[in-house]
């Protein structure tokens, strides 16, 4: 039986956690001045992922176009560790790759625990183009991918085997550790969410997940709701960090849900972050989370548990400025 008291009392200490703030007007009327195109990522490995983004944004392209083209650079990069080619491995040594997409429709796809693709977001696009799923993993994602024309190849680069081969020596499983959110080189996911010149947001998300994860571990970037979500009619949302405890909340969707319900792109990101913080109390101080999102009228906020959170703007006012997100401690 629900105790009603309890349940009260709960919904008033989440509320506490909350700004108040006044709901937007979502009717199509409410702005007229929607700062559109423009797309966001996270940390600075998105300055040229939205530079390739904007190429298609500032030429009235899709913005699902947009976002697939943006984060297969640092896909595509051997230098970014944490994502595609180059990505470090798991602790058995295999470079194991999640990664998803949504567009304005609620259409969406996503692999995980994906092998020897370098650009598994154009294999979860393929699923939700191709297939009437929307989720698919390990081998069965490798064997979709080769019947799609994807090239099966070798991602671990002879930096990320040398720092494989380094961590062997004492391999001692610290699965997140402060150490790697106060270091620049090791970021984790790239997020991407757009709004086109029609308006219409989408969004994506890949990583190669945590360094030295174990074998079969996936995070939160292959699952929707968790990494991504978008509402075409309300906004779009990514989130970056420990994924175990964005997937606990529904992370992305939590962010979508509270625009909606009227909190500022930045207010909603806090709300989640808030809930994050409450969940884990102590715990917290040890965790980096960072969510960032984009409304329909084009404005963008984030917030993070750790200051080190940095994002990438581009759009008709701000050509490519990386920023420092608002966080908790
Ligand atoms: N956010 C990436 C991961 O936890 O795998």
């Amino acid at each position: 039986m629900i105790d009603r008291r309890k349940f009260i009392k709960s919904v008033s200490l989440l509320a506490g956690t909350l700004p108040f703030v006044k709901p937007l007007n979502f009717s199509k009327f409410a702005k007229t001045n929607v700062e559109k195109p423009i797309v966001i990522s996270t940390w600075d490995f998105g300055l040229p992922a939205n530079e390739e983004a904007w190429k298609v944004l500032s030429s009235g392209g899709r913005a699902l176009d947009a976002v697939e083209a943006g984060v297969k650079v640092p896909e595509g990069d051997p230098n970014v560790n944490t994502v595609g080619y180059g990505g470090l491995p798991d602790r058995d040594g295999h470079v194991t790759l999640d990664a998803c997409i949504m567009d304005e429709n609620f259409r969406c796809g996503s692999v995980m625990f994906l092998e020897g693709i370098k650009h598994p977001i154009s294999v979860a696009r393929a699923v939700m183009e191709k297939t009437p799923h929307i989720i698919f993993a390990g081998d069965g994602a490798l064997q979709f991918a080769l019947q799609n024309g994807f090239k099966e190849e070798n991602l671990l680069t002879p930096e990320s085997e040398a720092a494989w081969k380094e961590w062997l020596k004492t391999g001692v499983y610290k699965p997140w550790e402060k150490k790697d959110w106060d270091n620049k080189d090791s970021h984790d996911t790239i997020g991407m969410i757009a709004i086109d010149s029609n308006g219409n947001l989408s969004g994506a998300c890949t990583t190669s997940g945590l360094k030295f994860k174990m074998h079969g571990r996936v995070g939160d970037s292959p699952v929707i709701g968790a990494a991504l979500y978008v509402d075409n009619d309300y906004g779009a949302a990514v989130s970056t960090g420990v994924g175990e405890e964005v997937i606990r909340i529904s992370g992305a969707h939590t962010v979508v849900e509270l625009m909606r319900n009227g909190y500022s792109p930045a207010d909603a990101c806090k709300g989640a972050v808030d809930r994050i913080i409450k969940i884990n109390k102590d715990k917290a101080k040890e965790l980096q989370v960072g969510f960032l999102a984009l409304n329909k009228f084009g404005e963008y906020g984030s917030y993070a548990i750790q200051p080190e959170f940095q994002y990438a703007v581009y759009s008709n006012k701000e050509k490519n400025v990386l920023k420092n997100s608002i966080s908790h401690f």
